[in-house]
C-alpha cells in the first residue's frame, strides 16, 4: 500500500524549454550546467564573466554557444530568456537587477540577496518589470520534498510542534574567500543556514521569536550560529550551522501523530522514513530517480521553464516573499549575533 501522496516534481524532459544565461562561471555555475546538459532538455546558451578566458575556457568545457567578457553583455543577448546568477552573495542584488534592468527571467543563487532589504528591491524590480524572479532554493523543487509538503498539508503528521534542521560543512580558512571575507557576503548563516531556516519557514511559516547564538571568525563573519525560533501557534524550531565543524545535514518534522525523518543531506535529493505514534513500523519513501547530490539541481530548472510556460512571474513553491522571509531571519540572527546588518 503505498501511504505517500505522488511527487509533482517537474519532469525533466519533454516539457517547455528556456534558453539560459549564465553570469559568473564559478563552482557551482559548473555543477548547474553540468546537470542541466546531462539531465534535462534545458540548454545554457551563453556565459558571461569578468574574463573572456575564464567565459571561453567554460563555453568550451559545456559546449556552449556565446561567451561574453562582461556581464552587461550577457544581459544584452536577445537569444537569452533567463540569467542565473551565480556569483558570491555580495553581487546577487547588483546581477539580478541587472538582468531583470534587460527584461530577463532571473534565477539566483542562494541567498537571494545579503538583506531582506536587498530582496525586497529585486522583488519590487522583478514584479515592476513583470518578469519571473527567483531564489534557486533547489531542495523545494526535489522530489521528496514535493511529497513532504503534500503530507505535511495533508496532516499525516498532525500538528507540528518540533522541527530540526543543520547543515554544517567544513570550509578551509582563507581570509580572501567568498566564504570568510565579509565584503562577500561570508559567514556559515548566509552561505549554509540559509537551507534549514528556509525548511523551518516552509514547514511553520515566520517566526514569531528568534533567539541565536553564535561565534565570530577572525575576519568577522559568523564561523556557526544556532538558533531557537518559535511560532505563535506553540512550534519550535532547533536550526543550526557552521563553517568550522560538518554536522550531519539532517532535517526532522514532529508532529501530534507522527514524525518525519529526511536522510542526510535533507537539501539533495534522497528519501525518507515517517515513524507513526502507535506502531513499531515505519514507512519509508524513497527518491526513484537515479539523480544524487547537486545532479538535484537540475529539478529546479524545469520548475522555473514550467513557470514561465504557464506565463507565472514568481514560483508558488518559493515566492519571493518567502526568501524575503528568510532574510529577516537571517538579519535578526546577524543582529543578535552583533554582525552588521
Ligand atoms: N546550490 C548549491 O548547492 C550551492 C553550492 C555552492 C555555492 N552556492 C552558491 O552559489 C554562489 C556562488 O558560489 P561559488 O562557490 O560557485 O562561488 P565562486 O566559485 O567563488 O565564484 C563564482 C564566480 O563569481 C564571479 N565573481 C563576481 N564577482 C566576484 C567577486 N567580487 N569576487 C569573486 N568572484 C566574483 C567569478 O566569476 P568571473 O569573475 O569569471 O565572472 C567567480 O568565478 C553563492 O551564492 C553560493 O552560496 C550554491
Amino acid at each position: 500500500m503505498n501511504y505517500f501522496p505522488a511527487s509533482t516534481a517537474t519532469p525533466l524532459r519533454g516539457g517547455p524549454t528556456l534558453r539560459w544565461g549564465v553570469l559568473a562561471p564559478g563552482r557551482i555555475a559548473a555543477d548547474f550546467v553540468q546537470t542541466l546538459h546531462a539531465n534535462s532538455d534545458q540548454r545554457m546558451h551563453a556565459v558571461g564573466s569578468r574574463s573572456l578566458d575564464r567565459s571561453t575556457a567554460f563555453a568550451a568545457r559545456f559546449g556552449i554557444e556565446r561567451a561574453y567578457d562582461s556581464y552587461e553583455r550577457l544581459v544584452a543577448d536577445p537569444g537569452v530568456d533567463i540569467v542565473y546568477v551565480a556569483a558570491p552573495h555580495s553581487e546577487h542584488r547588483v546581477l539580478a537587477l541587472l538582468a531583470i534592468a534587460a527584461g530577463k527571467h532571473v534565477l539566483i543563487e542562494k541567498p537571494i540577496a545579503l538583506t531582506a532589504s536587498e530582496a525586497r528591491e529585486i522583488a519590487d524590480a522583478a514584479r515592476a518589470a513583470g518578469v519571473f524572479a527567483m531564489e534557486a532554493m533547489w531542495a523545494r523543487f526535489l522530489p521528496q520534498t514535493t511529497v513532504i509538503t503534500a503530507l505535511l498539508a495533508d496532516g499525516m503528521l498532525g500538528d507540528i510542534g518540533l522541527v530540526a534542521a543543520d547543515y554544517g560543512s567544513i570550509f578551509d580558512f582563507d581570509a580572501t574567500s567568498r566564504a570568510f571575507d565579509p565584503a562577500l557576503g561570508g559567514g556559515a548563516l548566509l552561505d549554509l543556514g540559509v537551507y534549514p531556516i528556509w525548511f523551518a519557514h516552509c514547514v511553520l511559516g515566520r517566526p514569531s521569536r528568534i533567539v541565536a547564538s553564535g561565534s565570530i571568525t577572525s575576519t568577522g563573519v559568523d564561523g556557526q550560529a544556532a538558533l531557537l525560533f518559535s511560532t505563535a501557534s506553540g512550534a519550535e524550531a532547533q536550526l543550526s550551522t557552521s563553517m568550522i565543524v560538518s554536522t550531519p545535514v539532517r532535517a526532522t518534522v514532529s508532529g501530534s501523530l507522527a514524525s518525519l525523518d529526511i536522510d542526510a543531506p535533507f537539501v539533495a535529493p534522497g528519501g525518507f522514513t515517517v515513524y507513526r505514534d502507535g506502531t513499531d513500523e515505519p514507512l519509508r519513501w524513497d527518491d526513484p530517480t537515479e539523480l544524487r547530490w547537486r545532479d538535484g539541481l537540475v529539478w529546479q530548472a524545469t520548475a522555473v521553464a514550467q513557470h514561465v510556460a504557464d506565463g507565472l512571474t514568481e514560483s508558488p513553491l518559493h515566492p519571493l516573499d518567502t526568501s524575503v522571509a528568510v532574510l529577516e531571519t537571517i538579519d535578526e540572527a546577524r543582529r543578535q549575533l552583533g554582525l552588521p546588518a
